[in-house]
């Protein structure tokens, strides 16, 4: 054997360790997985949240609730979201709630927070969204020709009222009713009438007030750190 055999030998030797250690490296991708032994290690035996699998309709884990599913802590509302909704709420919709300190409390609290820019804290339409002419059209609480009842300020506060957004997401419906209680005050205020008549039925009073929250999942109660 001359040296120059050897030589390419070497040569050949050196390059194919090359190539074979570039086509290795080239081949790995750092956004996929890496090899996996034993795979069930790593794959859960169940159905994976949001997973792509054959077995289902559209191959989607992740379904639609079953037709008329409630949410917890939802209650159904049975006017519809119409004019005629509306006129048949302010016809028939009465509040079980019973009126107390604590709910106008905190009916004026809650008001305050989602109401009173545009309504005003009095009610009478002069928030402060109407003073600066952001907002137009709003009415007063006193309007004669709106006949405002405890059915409607439910109603608008459950779908809305055309530049009015809903609040059923961000009120639940006992919150819903303390506001109610505190409109219908404002309301007479303006007016000039008294103001609703204090519930005496206390009993009752805690198992509406409970039978409006129960199922809901529990929430930050601000009212702890007092
Ligand atoms: C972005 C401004 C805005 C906010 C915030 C707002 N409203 Fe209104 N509200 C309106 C406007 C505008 C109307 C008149 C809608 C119409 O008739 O076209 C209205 C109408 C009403 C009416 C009259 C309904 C009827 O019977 O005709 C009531 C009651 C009412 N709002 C209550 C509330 C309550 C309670 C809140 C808070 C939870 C609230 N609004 C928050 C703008 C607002």
């Amino acid at each position: 054997m001359t040296k120059t055999t050897i030589n390419m030998k070497k040569a050949i030797h050196i390059s194919i360790v090359i190539i074979a250690s570039l086509a290795m490296v080239s081949c790995f991708d750092s956004n996929s997985p890496n090899y996996q032994y034993m795979n069930n290690m790593y794959e859960p035996v169940g159905y994976e949240t949001y997973g792509e699998y054959e077995i289902f309709e559209n191959e989607m884990e992740a379904k639609l609730p079953a037709e008329g599913s409630i949410p917890r802590g939802w209650m159904p509302y049975e006017y519809e979201n119409s004019t005629a909704g509306l006129e048949q709420a302010r016809a028939e919709l009465k509040m079980t709630l019973p009126v107390t300190e604590e709910h106008l409390e905190r009916g004026e609290e809650l008001y305050e927070i989602y109401c009173a820019v545009c309504h005003g804290t009095k009610g009478d339409g002069q928030g402060i969204l109407m003073q600066r002419e952001k907002f137009l059209g709003i009415p007063s609480y006193a309007d004669p020709g709106r006949n405002i009842t405890e059915g409607s300020i439910y109603h608008v506060q459950m779908y809305g009222l055309n530049s009015m957004g809903s609040y059923a997401s961000q009120t639940n419906e006992l919150e819903r009713w303390q506001i109610t209680q505190h409109v219908m005050n404002l309301m007479a205020a303006l007016k000039g009438e008294p103001a609703l008549e204090l519930s005496s039925d206390s009993e009752g009073e805690a198992e509406v007030a409970g039978d409006m929250t129960e199922g809901e999942a529990e929430t930050v109660e601000t009212e702890e750190t007092n």
